[in-house]
């Protein structure tokens, strides 16, 4: 691989890393297998160690993932919160025990094996044995404040219990995780399944889900379940071991993990992998794999840790289940956005708990690469966190002249659902990323149902019970073609619903539509943000949905936008720029009197641009590009956006804008670094907040100014390099005062 080869691939797999992370940690909703993720992460580290150039400190393999979600105070961990180094070969858990031979200068390690519990990290702090305090992860250094949450968990104790002849630590972080039981995972799914509602993918996600919910009785009628496993900051330090940690935490009267293994030597902890691996199934928590561990705390302070992970312990992932079994038929579904996305059907087979008959193929592209064809023998993978997948099929097995799967043959060349024309479009949204075919009908009804489930759902409007079946009732019945039209449809109408057939008929019941009926009414309040990304205009993501929300009153200013006409002009102006430069390859000079011409026209180009910067695009993000523009542009001028405004028009629905108020910094980017000498840094962003300005994390050219303080580290080198001015606290404050 070239240098250019290995940046390019770099930053693709940062990108996807980070899209990952995002879906998993914050919004509890992986779309690969850890396996997978694994992989990726795997490769970067891998390129990063062999082209060194491109290393960098906010790499994700450099940090822990952050979990971290609006709505929640953030507190810092006393220690920090780490994460493990983990590896799915037995070589590498091998070469660990090597390291600490190396380091420590002796064979006779004594080691501890635990389970690897699937849930999510979680810090409580004791405070002369009293519980005062919960946290997730976070960065490492600082997450959020769950303590409402974790109290409605039954089995932890809000005292410890005296342990005769040790002392009570004044000050003890204990960190492990939690979970959800597979009874009580399985509870609440059939519970959402009698509602109407989409089911959760598996316990660790609900689980994750769960803890960060703002109201702690909705979090308490779902039992969580804890387990912890190891202490952060202790003081005064309690045990010396690893293995006296453990009889600790039970001695505490703490939920703690069923089993642990002592292992002296590599070939002993090798072997409690293997016990752990025939038990971990067992457990009442998921176990995705084992942690091997230092037992002895003063060697463990000895080899000490990096950034990221401690060097005395390591994680042994066990590899995903797998089953083979024959692919019956691969059917289409229809997505939302009009996506088609391909589904198989398998001849059921038992897998990892539960019976599968169905999984997931991706996309077209995925088929193809990995030669899948109707008939099919093939390897499905079931990794307890995402829907199934298929892994790959067994060409050799396969009877001659089976074809290759084409998908748009498959539904005969239009959409399966309304039988519209479908065609290949590049999309970038939620459901998938890249190239998809794409039924081209507003209004069919798989993409209705889509849409109203997603209107209702928590991150948009937050109308509970309106999904999966109750949505696709009210659509067949044509109560509802777009969303809006929810708040036509009777109370009565809702309670005597159908959601089963005519010979077995279910109603959705007076108690479910009362409930929607408070809670469409609830949504009426919410603000322009929250309906703009609820209606599920193209394109139009969270976080585009929140600037946009920022930065127009309502929907008819939105509709009418000079901010995106701006952002398209730019556009315009940009493209024409680059076909007049003189050294354009597409279009060379001709003549030094062309050159001569096109260069005075880019100045002007040039000043155009530079005017819309600084003008009506001062402080727009990048997330409002000329495609999201576009979109937006292009959807309220359509015959369904326009029907969508008239509707809320008609139903006196007008959500507002947050439209921060113009400051001394609007328009300016803040780069922070160093220590203040009076001001802590969450003030000084507030200030810049307040004012109009915005904070970022890395200095580039766009930055208005970096703040210093002492101890700057490499932020401030950035500055100086690109020219960025530097201030420091006294010329931040006198630049507010102004
Ligand atoms: S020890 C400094 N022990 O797995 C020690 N972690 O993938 C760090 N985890 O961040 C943690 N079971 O959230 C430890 N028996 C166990 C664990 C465990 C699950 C989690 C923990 C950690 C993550 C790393």
């Amino acid at each position: 691989m070239t240098p250019a080869e290995a940046q390019q691939r770099i930053a693709q797999l940062r990108a996807d890393v980070a899209r990952h992370d995002e879906r998993y940690y914050r919004q509890a909703k992986p779309e690969i297998t850890d396996f997978a993720y694994d992989g990726l992460k795997r490769e970067l580290a891998e390129l990063e160690a062999e082209f060194p150039l491109f290393a960098t400190a906010d790499s994700p393999t450099q940090r822990v993932g952050d979990d971290r979600v609006q709505g929640f105070r953030e507190v810092a961990h006393r220690q920090k919160m780490l994460s493990l180094d983990n590896t799915y070969s037995e070589e590498e858990v091998r070469a660990f025990h090597t390291r600490m031979v190396r380091l420590l200068g002796t064979e006779d390690l004594h080691y501890t094996v635990e389970p690897k519990i699937d849930g999510l990290a979680v810090s409580l702090t004791y405070e002369q044995g009293r519980f005062v305090r919960a946290v997730t992860r976070g960065t490492g250094d600082k997450g959020d404040d769950v303590t409402a949450n974790v109290r409605t968990i039954a089995s932890l104790p809000r005292e410890l219990k005296k342990v005769r002849g040790t002392v009570m630590p004044d000050v003890v972080e204990i960190r492990g995780e939690i979970y959800l039981t597979a009874a009580e995972f399985e509870r609440i799914n059939a519970e959402r399944a009698a509602a109407g509602e989409e089911l959760y993918a598996n316990p660790r996600n609900t689980a994750a889900g769960t803890i960060k919910q703002l109201d702690a009785a909705e979090v308490a009628r779902r039992k969580l379940s804890i387990v912890l496993y190891s202490l952060g900051h202790c003081e005064p330090a309690v045990v010396t071991t690893q293995a006296r940690l453990h009889e600790r935490l039970k001695a505490w009267g703490l939920p703690h993990v069923e089993r642990i293994w002592h292992a002296l030597g590599i070939d002993e902890v090798w072997a409690s992998i293997g016990e752990l691996d025939a038990l971990r199934r067992s457990f009442a928590y998921g176990t995705d794999g084992a942690v091997v561990k230092l037992d002895d705390m003063a060697l463990q302070r000895e080899v000490g840790a990096t950034d990221k992970a401690p060097r005395w312990a390591i994680a042994y992932k066990y590899k995903p289940d797998t089953a083979r079994t024959r692919l019956k038929a691969i059917t289409i579904q229809v997505g939302k956005t009009g996506i088609l996305s391909p589904v198989a059907e398998l001849e059921p087979v038992f897998l990892a708990g539960s019976t599968i008959a169905r999984a997931t193929l991706h996309n077209e592209e995925e088929i193809r690469r990995k030669d899948i064809r109707v008939g099919d023998l093939v390897e499905i993978e079931k990794a307890g966190e995402v829907i199934p997948a298929v892994l790959r099929s067994f060409p050799e097995e396969r009877l001659p002249g089976a074809p290759e799967f084409d998908l748009p043959a498959a539904v005969g060349h239009k959409c399966p659902v309304c039988g519209g024309k479908i065609a290949k479009l590049a999309v970038a949204d939620e459901e998938a990323q890249g190239v998809a075919w794409k039924c081209q009908n507003y209004d069919c009804s798989a993409q209705r149902t889509g849409r109203l489930g997603f209107f209702c759902s928590r991150k948009a409007l937050a109308i509970d019970g309106v999904g999966g079946v109750v949505a696709e009732k009210l659509v067949e019945l044509g109560h509802v073609q777009d969303p809006p039209d929810l708040y036509d449809v009777a109370q009565e109408t809702l309670a005597t619903l159908n959601l089963g057939t005519a010979e077995k008929p279910r109603v959705f019941g007076e108690k479910n539509a009362a409930k929607v009926v408070a809670a469409r009414e609830a949504a009426r309040a919410l603000p322009l943000e929250k309906w703009l990304y609820a209606l599920s205009v193209p394109d139009v993501g969270e976080t585009t949905a929140r600037e946009l929300g920022r930065r127009h009153r309502n929907f008819t200013e939105l509709a009418d936008s000079a901010l995106l006409r701006a952002v398209l002009q730019k556009a315009g102006l940009a493209a024409e720029r680059e076909l007049q430069a003189p050294s354009s390859r597409k279009n060379p000079a001709k003549s030094d009197e062309d050159r001569a011409r096109r260069k005075e026209l880019c100045v002007r180009l040039d000043a155009e641009i530079a005017g819309l910067d600084a003008g009506p695009l001062a402080g727009v993000p990048s997330d409002i590009g000329p495609a999201v523009a576009a979109s937006v542009v292009e959807f309220f001028a359509s015959v369904p956006g326009k029907r969508l405004l008239a509707k809320l028009q008609q139903l006196g629905i007008d959500p507002q804008g947050t439209v921060v108020a113009a400051g001394v910094f609007t328009g300016k980017t803040f780069v922070l670094t160093g220590t203040l000498p009076t001001m802590k840094r969450e003030e000084a962003e507030q200030k810049i907040l307040a004012a109009g300005g915005k904070v970022s994390g890395s200095v580039s050219k766009k930055t208005s100014y970096v703040l210093a303080g002492a101890e700057a580290g490499s932020k401030l080198d950035k500055a100086r390099e690109l020219g960025v001015p530097v201030i420091d606290e006294t010329e931040f404050q006198r630049l507010l005062g102004r």
